[in-house]
């Protein structure tokens, strides 16, 4: 029975999106309910989110490190060891699980070693993206930021400029036990060179770094190799690394740029050549939405029209086949017996042109408004429906930059809509994904012909791909402690249509629901330094009791719904 019905689904899914073919004029329509529904299938286990796919990323790039993250000590911005309070306080909201650092580009100029001692001791140099750095936020820095958030250290190592005993003796100084160490001979217990010096610098304890990107981007700027190349680097630089733990290292080899799969096959065929595969725990995805009508940049963060608004959801939306594309092509070169290494989606949002930038210092800043908090939740319940696949994510990136969570200006601060979405899908965390089928009707990319699919981390296959966007979409999933208590994150991408669903729970009531929707009555709405608070989430709650539950997502809105079963 419940076959036929999504047959019946289908057909007038079908037949509804012939209607939303017929132009980017139908959404400008006076608002009529679509209809929709979503069957959630509790005994169709996924696997469990891991908590890690809502990580962070920070690099010393624009004003993400100075005048984002670090303020210093001295400043009269509040601060805990010069560590912007906001920022601590944001990621403590968001529960941050991760934090990457200190790139990106920039990881593959960058020498560890230039962060340590005395802050006036440091030297200053040029960074990869042209600033002069200081060095005054350096490995200790960042162990304390995590440490004030509450969150794990992932340390992308330089592989383009340093050889691998600089990569050997990081993993040494982050995680070798200070003190007297035993050693195998008649020889005197003697202290470990590199943990002495840590603990001289502060840190008497082991940072205790479990996973480590191994390069960045080494098909571009971490050092135009080819996948052959790579592959070989990556074995000499992980060979026999040393680890302090009982628990493995976690390794992050350097994946494609967005959709380039032979970059995965031959990477993994040739890293297989060798039969040692020592912590290879995930390849490293990065994908970008952009691609039109620049290089790097689609369009403008705050300036966009209906179609534009509908070509970024539909590009953020290819990550799916990022993901599935990119599994199958690991999963084609396995070895038997070995486990499928996981992804690594490092690097992921928006990415505009500089027109919305905080100053000409703040490089590759951009505001966020409600478009990107529909994309936030895109991408967030596509992790979500693969969580089986996608062990972590990071957000590029927490402040001031591409798809940011904060915007900060010495003593100005604000949250972006995104921040809000991240603590919307806090309840899927550590939870079992489980199948849940949307149907509704599909809508058409305006500008799936003229949209113009460049490179750049973005998304270079066929124009196809970008042709239609779920009218709906989301994802569901059980609490790990409470099996009668379902979340489920829902996007309405219509820009002006609510959308009218119908939910199911196969085999179970619903009693009762709670949640917060975001939406605005213009997708534009964002927050700015002098109103921090224009865009943040209101309360839903109702008792049910019904088998089947009947909501109206409005337009433009992401929406939490826990549902309490009967
Ligand atoms: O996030 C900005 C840059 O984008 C990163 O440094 C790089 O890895 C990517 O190309």
């Amino acid at each position: 029975m419940e076959i036929s019905r999504r047959a019946a689904l289908k057909s007038s899914a079908l037949a509804a999106s012939a209607l939303a073919l017929a132009g980017p004029r139908l959404f400008s329509q006076a608002s009529r309910a679509v209809d929709a529904h979503i069957d959630i299938l509790p005994s169709e286990p996924i696997a469990t989110i891991s908590p890690e796919i809502y990580s962070h990323f920070i690099e010393h790039l624009g004003g993400v490190i100075y005048d984002g993250v670090w303020v210093g000590p001295e400043s009269k911005i509040a601060n805990t060891n010069g560590i912007r309070q906001a920022f601590i306080d944001t990621m403590r909201a968001v529960k941050a699980p991760l934090l990457r650092w200190p790139g990106g580009c920039f990881a593959d100029s960058y020498d560890w070693r230039d962060g340590l001692g005395a802050a006036t001791n440091r030297p200053a140099r040029t960074g990869f993206w042209g600033q002069q750095d200081p060095n005054r936020y350096g490995l200790h820095e960042f162990m304390h930021t995590c440490r004030a958030i509450g969150c794990k250290p992932y340390l992308a190592a330089n592989l383009r400029t340093l050889p691998a005993r600089d990569f050997y003796q990081e993993i040494e100084y982050c995680n070798a036990p200070a003190g007297l160490v035993p050693s195998n001979s008649a020889a005197p217990a003697t202290p470990n060179a590199l943990a002495a010096q840590r603990a001289a610098n502060g840190d008497v304890d082991p940072f205790n770094v479990d996973l480590w990107g191994v390069g960045n981007e080494s098909w571009g700027c971490g050092g135009n190799l080819v996948p052959e190349e790579y592959a070989a680097m990556f074995r000499r630089f992980t060979a026999w690394t040393p680890n302090y733990s009982r628990t493995p290292l976690r390794f992050v080899a350097v994946g494609p740029n967005g959709d380039d799969i032979d970059w995965t096959r031959r990477l993994f065929k040739s890293l297989y050549a060798n039969s040692e595969r020592r912590n290879l725990f995930g390849l490293s995805v990065h994908y970008y939405t952009s691609g039109s009508p620049s290089e790097f940049a689609a369009g403008d963060a705050l300036a966009f029209n209906t179609g534009e608004y509908y070509d970024l959801l539909t590009r953020a939306s290819i990550m799916e086949r990022i993901v599935t594309d990119h599994w199958a092509a690991i999963g084609d070169t396995a070895q038997p017996g070995q486990n499928h290494v996981k992804l690594v989606v490092d690097e992921w949002g928006a990415w505009y042109g500089k027109g919305t930038a905080l100053g000409p210092e703040y490089n590759l800043s951009q505001q966020s408004t409600m478009r990107d908090a529909l994309l936030t939740g895109i991408t967030l319940d596509i992790f979500q429906r693969h969580a089986d696949k996608v062990a972590v994510a990071a957000v590029a990136q927490s402040i001031n930059c591409i798809h940011s969570l904060m915007l900060a200006q010495g003593d100005k601060f604000t949250v972006t809509p995104t921040f809000h979405v991240f603590q919307m899908y806090m309840p899927h965390r550590g939870a079992q994904a489980v199948r849940a089928e949307f149907s509704a009707p599909a809508i058409r990319n305006p500008l799936a012909n003229a949209s113009i699919p460049v490179g750049g981390n973005s998304y270079t296959g066929s124009l196809e791909a970008v042709k239609l966007l779920a009218g709906l979409s989301g994802s569901a999933s059980i609490s790990a402690t409470n099996p009668k208590l379902l979340t489920l994150t829902v996007v309405n991408p219509h820009i002006d249509q609510p959308v009218t669903t119908e939910i199911a729970v196969a085999g179970a009531a619903i009693a009762s629901y709670s949640g917060q929707v975001l939406a605005e009555p213009d997708v534009h709405a964002h927050n700015d330094f002098a109103h921090p608070d224009a865009v943040h989430p209101s309360p839903i709650a109702s008792t049910a009791n019904t088998a089947r539950l009947t909501h109206t997502f409005p337009p433009a809105s992401v929406t939490t719904l826990q549902l309490t079963l009967a």
